[in-house]
């Protein structure tokens, strides 16, 4: 049962859909922290950067030339012609008409999810991900089929990909890269495996690169670079994180015509189109902003390779990750669930980070810890667990 403005709902009077899914589990903790006085967060993919001056004057510009009405759907041209030349430097080729500008990536996922799902149909999802795959899959009365990622590196098992695959028959799987939760990039080798997987199989592969930019690194590789696969693959990314601007929501979907026209006419009923102005503001931030993105970077990398070498000497088992500002470390010698875990550390040691369990099954016994917060906050948020590790260990 449900109250909505004071109004009791049944909740038969919702859909199945809307019924079968939950706030994530991201949200759920960050809220707790604000319960817990003077606990730190280190919840949220949200970086402490401002959006860069030259990106913030675009959009004053936009707005004192009254760029504020409707786009076409897809969105404006010179942002679409532009997002087309920078994804060259990833070797990736689509052309303007391939490209739809969304209302952040949150939206181009359920676009896609919606364009390609009928109910029923089965989504292979990666264990652990970025929640909003198995949610958006439940809520279009989806079926969702997980494919492990295991080891020291979250790698894909490929035997177990390619017979889930053959026995299941999904209608498409995801690939995330670099991973939320993990940080893990896909090699040239893996890359490989599943170009070949996607050729030989009747599979579309939907591929989510919201962290393209934050490559540590020098090559980049996806399954988009490939041309003789291009008519089964769809990309979904965006620059919430590139720009620093998450709440200016521009997310984008690549796609060749097929797939294309009938993800825009999903997005011309969900949103018509991105905000405008936030739009101004992304074209500017590809064409002049790159020194500032490329010092963020720097700045991440840097904080990485701090909160790495900290949780290495509190004896954490935990991987370097090759990308976006997430860190997953092993924590099951604490014999507790990530849920117990983290609530733990959030009421003793004041110190907010994400139950691994909240990125699915296979994301037990670890625990995400965002480094897209100031160094003093990482610092102090480091110190604190480390006395509370130590109270731990002479339990
Ligand atoms: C892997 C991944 N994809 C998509 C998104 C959604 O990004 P946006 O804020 O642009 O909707 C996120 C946000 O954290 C993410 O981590």
């Amino acid at each position: 049962m449900y109250f909505i403005g004071g109004i009791k709902m049944e909740s038969s009077k919702i859909s199945k859909g809307a019924n079968s899914i939950q706030i994530s589990g991201i949200r759920k903790f960050y809220n707790k922290v604000i319960k817990v006085q003077g606990a730190i967060s280190l919840t949220l993919g949200q970086p402490d950067f401002p959006v860069p001056d030259k990106v913030k004057r675009a959009m004053v510009r936009a707005i004192e030339d009254n760029k504020t009405v409707y786009t076409s759907n897809a969105g404006i041209d010179e942002l679409r012609n532009e997002i087309s030349k920078y994804l060259k430097r990833f070797n990736i080729n689509y052309s303007k008409d391939e490209i739809c500008i969304t209302a952040g990536g949150t939206e181009g996922i359920l676009d896609i999810f919606q364009a390609l799902l009928n109910k029923g149909d089965k989504v292979l999802v990666p264990d652990p991900s970025f929640p909003a795959y198995a949610s958006c899959t439940k809520l279009l009365e989806g079926e969702v089929i997980t494919y492990g990622l295991y080891g020291s590196e979250f790698s894909i098992d490929f035997n177990e990909l390619e017979n889930k695959i053959k026995n299941e028959k999904p209608k498409f799987m995801v690939l995330s890269y670099p991973s939320n939760p993990t940080g893990t990039v896909i090699s040239k080798e893996d890359n490989e495996k599943l170009h070949k997987i996607i050729k030989d199989n009747d599979i579309i592969a939907v591929t989510d690169e919201m962290y393209s930019a934050l490559c540590y690194e020098d090559d980049y590789y996806s399954v988009s670079q490939y041309e003789d696969i291009r008519e089964k693959v769809i990309v979904v990314s965006g620059f919430s994180k590139t720009f620093s601007m998450t709440g200016l929501r521009i997310g984008y979907v690549c796609a060749e015509s097929s797939f294309m026209s009938s993800i825009l006419k999903v997005h011309q009923y969900t949103t018509t189109c991105a905000p405008s102005i936030s739009q101004y503001g992304a074209l500017e931030g590809l064409k002049n902003c790159d020194e500032d993105v490329q010092y963020m970077k720097n700045e991440f990398k840097k904080r990485r390779d701090y909160v790495y070498k900290r949780l290495k000497d509190m004896g954490f088992e935990v991987r370097l990750p090759k990308g976006a500002f997430y860190i997953f470390p092993d924590i099951s010698r604490f014999g507790m669930t990530s849920e117990q875990f983290c609530e733990k550390l959030l009421n003793e040691a004041k110190v907010a980070i994400v139950p691994g369990s909240a990125f699915g099954e296979k994301g037990e016994g670890f625990a995400r810890i965002s480094y897209a917060y100031s160094k003093k906050e990482l610092e102090e948020c480091m110190n604190r667990i480390e006395k509370w590790v130590e109270v731990q260990n002479n339990l």
